[in-house]
């Protein structure tokens, strides 16, 4: 029965992928590129008088990893705000600049550029943080027209904040963290072309956004690092994540609160936890999510492929989101709708209350699985999950034997090859099919 689906279709997607993989291979060249091409510091005699350019080192920042720069960054930061028209800041190549936990924010009169070429540290140890909010690093909040680029790298330094962390040893009280890069209330964003690693907890969020571009992005941190998402997006509207390569200890891309308009391509993540909607109506929470596609991923040794949580007792719901072109290799969990997800270490109470899931599609999904139920659809009795469409999924085992389909009020329908068989009950009424955001880039409509 599997040969039916030729070798051959999953070889080429495995080349497509890593077409969509190489323009990494070239990421140093272009950021090396575009410091060469750029003054180090305030020169702006070939540029229109609008547009500036600075340098953290004219700011009294030593950028040798041990001064403390944070001062340079807030004063590089004011000047560049208030001036009009465009601002490049500029964090020189070669050198790393030590940043304690700080606030950037806006509103600017300038679309400021935050071109960082060299590398951005934290203090490494977690008592800095003693008296200020442990949750942030560098936080930029209230800025419209902010882009954040140059080729280099944003350093958590996370490893004393993982050894202290519950999830790491269980005798441990669970604390926050700082997510490594926060924007928050920004609109109009764009980061691009930078290397983010080992953050204290997730590496970047956007949250209460609008209009985000992020690509180009590499994030790293050790598949054992607890909670180190790589991209979380909370209560945004209108994202385009691309081009990027992610692999941390927690989910890649994780979407929660209210987010919606959000376009995932040319991805690649693993290790990690996947890609994963939720987990949404902790604590009988309200929460939508609708709007999601992505497009174009290749997914390696994660814990989960695509997934989609909710907790009992929640409301709201999880809508229109499709998950198409996803290569997956020796993925646990590869599909997986989750209506009991529970990470207490209690069990749940039952409760009748759901966040509603449908109109969910997944689309050439082929590859291989390290779990035998590859396909689990698990919701709830009182709400069923609705209008889920399954079209070409090829998912053996990567271990050789058979995998199955785990369906428990699952409605929906599928088309073409699926493997293993879909267990949907029969319903006809919810025979579905939902066509979004196609060649519509979630931005345009924001
Ligand atoms: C992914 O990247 C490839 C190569 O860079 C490009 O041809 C393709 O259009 C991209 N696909 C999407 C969905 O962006
Ligand atoms: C580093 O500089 C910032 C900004 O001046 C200051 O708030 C912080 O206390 C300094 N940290 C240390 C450890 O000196
Ligand atoms: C967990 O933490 C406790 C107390 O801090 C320590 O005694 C123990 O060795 C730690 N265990 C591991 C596996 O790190
Ligand atoms: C989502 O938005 C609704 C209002 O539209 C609000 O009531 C709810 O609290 C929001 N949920 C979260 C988790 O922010
Ligand atoms: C989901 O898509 C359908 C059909 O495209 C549309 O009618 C519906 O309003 C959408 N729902 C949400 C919440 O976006
Ligand atoms: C495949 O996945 C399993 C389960 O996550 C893991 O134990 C194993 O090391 C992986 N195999 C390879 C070759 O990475
Ligand atoms: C919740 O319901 C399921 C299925 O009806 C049952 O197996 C489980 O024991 C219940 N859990 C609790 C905590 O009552
Ligand atoms: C699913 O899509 C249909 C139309 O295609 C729409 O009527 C329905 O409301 C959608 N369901 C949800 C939960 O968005
Ligand atoms: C599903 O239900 C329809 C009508 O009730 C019936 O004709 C069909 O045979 C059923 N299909 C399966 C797979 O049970």
């Amino acid at each position: 029965m599997r040969s039916y689906i030729s070798i051959n279709v999953i070889i080429i997607i495995f080349i497509h992928v890593n077409i969509l993989i190489t323009p990494f291979l070239t990421y140093h060249v272009q950021g090396f590129d575009s410091i060469i091409r750029l003054p180090y510091s305030g020169s702006t005699r070939t540029r229109p008088k609008t547009k500036q350019v600075l340098s953290i080192t004219d700011f009294g920042a030593k950028g040798d990893g041990f001064h403390n720069d944070t001062q340079a960054f807030l004063e590089a930061w004011k000047v560049a705000c208030s001036f009009s028209g465009f601002t490049k800041v500029i964090f020189p190549y070669g050198k790393t600049f030590l940043v304690h936990p700080i606030d950037i924010a806006g509103p600017c009169r300038s679309k400021v550029t935050l071109r960082i070429s060299g590398t951005i540290v934290a203090p490494r140890d977690p008592e800095v943080w003693h008296d200020l909010n442990k949750r942030k690093w560098l936080y930029f909040h209230g800025v419209n027209h902010l882009s954040v680029d140059g080729g280099g790298k944003i350093d958590g330094m996370g490893q004393d904040w993982w050894s202290r962390s519950c999830k790491h040893n269980y005798t441990n009280p669970c604390k926050p963290a700082p997510t490594a890069v926060t924007f928050h209330r920004c609109k109009n964003l764009k980061v691009r072309n930078l290397m983010l690693i080992n953050s204290q907890k997730m590496h970047m969020a956007f949250t209460s956004c609008r209009r985000v571009v992020a690509s180009h992005l590499r994030v790293l941190a050790p598949a054992s690092s607890p909670n180190t998402d790589g991209i979380h997006i909370s209560a945004t509207t209108g994202v385009v994540i691309s081009r990027s390569v992610i692999r941390t200890g927690d989910d890649c891309i994780s979407i929660v609160r209210n987010s919606s308009r959000i376009w995932i391509r040319n991805i690649s993540c693993g290790p990690g936890h996947g890609i994963s909607i939720g987990s949404l109506g902790k604590s009988n929470a309200w929460e939508k999510i609708h709007n999601v596609k992505v497009d174009g991923a290749y997914l390696y040794n994660t814990d989960n492929g695509v997934r989609i949580k909710t907790w009992q007792g929640g409301s709201g719901f999880a809508s229109n989101i499709t998950f198409k072109n996803i290569l997956m290799e020796n993925v646990s969990n590869p599909i997986i709708i989750d209506q009991y997800y529970c990470d207490s270490r209690d069990p749940c109470k039952n409760q009748t209350l759901a966040v509603q899931v449908g109109n969910i599609s997944f689309i050439n999904i082929e590859g291989t699985s390290a779990t035998e139920e590859t396909i689990k659809f698990a919701c709830s009795d009182t709400s069923p999950c609705e209008g889920l469409y399954l079209e070409n999924i090829f998912l053996p085992s990567y271990f050789g034997g058979d995998t199955r389909s785990y369906c428990w009020q699952a409605h929906g329908s599928a088309k073409g090859y699926v493997y293993p068989p879909a267990c949907f009950s029969n319903s006809s009424d919810f025979i579905r099919q939902n066509v979004l955001l196609e060649s519509n880039p979630a931005i345009n409509s924001v």
